[in-house]
């Protein structure tokens, strides 16, 4: 049997394709390839013969119910996990449309087609923003969801279709809730990997606000493995967390990044603010702890690593940090950044 994995050309997608295959296990990937998507992030698991054979990859989009259907019917899939999502807030401010598209139609078009062709288990990867901000405490899985920006409020529409699947037809749904992912390979218009490529090129770091709000980080790597075991040892129907228990102001989190790279501090900016901006997040991953699961990777260690990551794969990013990316990063923030001085 297959293991679908939707959005497996992504940041976390592609590690959790080379967890699998490197397990043995078969994959069949559907990503549509759109900015995001990047097929170089999947380059080692293609080149190696011995991987290769155990991944097979489909070039479209998961609202296409006739693609869907067709892989569900020649692939023998037992197993979905659905990664495939338009992903950045900032992007959903500027236009949400392709959100509403991908994160809450395409979540019904696999669940319809996971419904008749009998799938025995459905992985939606949901996110820790669809509770909104975190006021004080944590939020558990049984908290209201209070999403706040187009991204979380379609990944919430997506995340209670799945149950509501779960309740009305006994499809065996989980969900899972994450927290901020870092680490390698991950898309430079978000947060972390935006400012170690910027700092390297002694660009500017945009932080928003004071930067005082509070993300907590779960390294990739952790957050897939955490994925593995709920498909394992998770119960049908339910909800899980998945935090790092690394609650880092941003504005620490830059500093960091500056020091460890020995650049100046001035090359950070304070710029206007995101709209809406959540100011803090935090999850109470008990319920995940009492099954046995408990993330591996410390911060400090994992952002060292990410920053050599960076460092030893300039041409990765590189080929990113140009066109689309170069359009989207002054509309983004061109207005923000104060003007240079003659
Ligand atoms: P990403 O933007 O790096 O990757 C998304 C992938 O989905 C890309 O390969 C893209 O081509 C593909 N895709 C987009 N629309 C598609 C469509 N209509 N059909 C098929 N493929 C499509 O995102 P990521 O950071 O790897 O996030 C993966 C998932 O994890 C998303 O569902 C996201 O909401 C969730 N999540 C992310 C984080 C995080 O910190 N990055 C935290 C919690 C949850
Ligand atoms: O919490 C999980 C979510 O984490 C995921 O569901 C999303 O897919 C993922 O993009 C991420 O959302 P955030 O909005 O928290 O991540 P981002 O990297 O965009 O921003 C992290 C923090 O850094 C946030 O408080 C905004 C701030 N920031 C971000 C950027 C891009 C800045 O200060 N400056 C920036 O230029």
């Amino acid at each position: 049997m297959s293991i679908l994995i939707t959005g497996g050309a992504g940041f976390i997608g592609s590690h959790f394709v080379r967890l699998m295959v490197n397990q043995g296990r078969q994959v069949v990937v559907l990503d549509k390839l759109t900015y995001a998507g990047n097929l170089e992030n999947l380059k080692d698991i293609v080149e190696n013969s011995k991987t290769s054979k155990l991944f097979k990859l489909y070039k479209g989009d998961i609202c296409n119910q006739e693609l869907v259907e067709h892989i569900f019917s020649s692939e023998n899939i037992d197993t979905i996990v659905n990664f495939a999502a338009e992903s950045h807030v900032d992007r959903s401010i500027l236009s949400a449309s392709a959100f509403i598209d991908t994160d809450m139609k395409g979540v019904f078009v696999l669940l319809e087609a996971s419904k008749r062709f009998g799938i025995k288990k459905f992985i939606q990867i949901s996110t820790d923003e669809v509770y909104g901000t975190a006021h004080s405490g944590a939020f558990k899985e049984t908290d209201a969801l209070n999403p706040s920006n187009p991204y979380s409020a379609s990944k919430a529409g997506g995340d209670r279709l799945a149950y509501a699947y779960w309740v009305t037809y006994k499809l065996p749904i989980i969900i899972t809730r994450a927290s901020n992912n870092y680490g390698a390979y991950q898309y430079p218009e978000k947060f972390i990997p935006l400012f170690i490529t910027n700092a390297i090129e002694d660009r500017k770091l945009p932080l928003y606000g004071d930067g005082r709000q509070v993300r907590d980080w779960v390294h990739v790597e952790d957050h897939c493995a955490a994925i593995d075991f709920l498909m394992a040892c998770g119960k049908d129907g339910e909800v899980y967390n998945i935090g790092g228990g690394n609650e880092r102001y941003n504005v620490d989190v830059a500093n960091l990044i500056i020091d460890e790279l020995k650049k100046p501090k001035t090359l950070i900016e304070h710029v206007k603010d995101r709209e809406g901006h959540d100011r803090r997040y935090a999850l109470d991953c008990a319920k995940l702890a009492a099954l046995g699961w408990k993330p591996k990777i410390k911060f400090e260690n994992g952002i060292r690593d990410t920053i050599k990551w960076y460092i030893n794969n300039q041409a990765w990013w590189k080929r990113i940090k140009n066109g689309e990316f170069m359009e989207y990063y002054n509309r983004q923030y061109s207005h923000r950044f104060a003007p240079a001085k003659s």
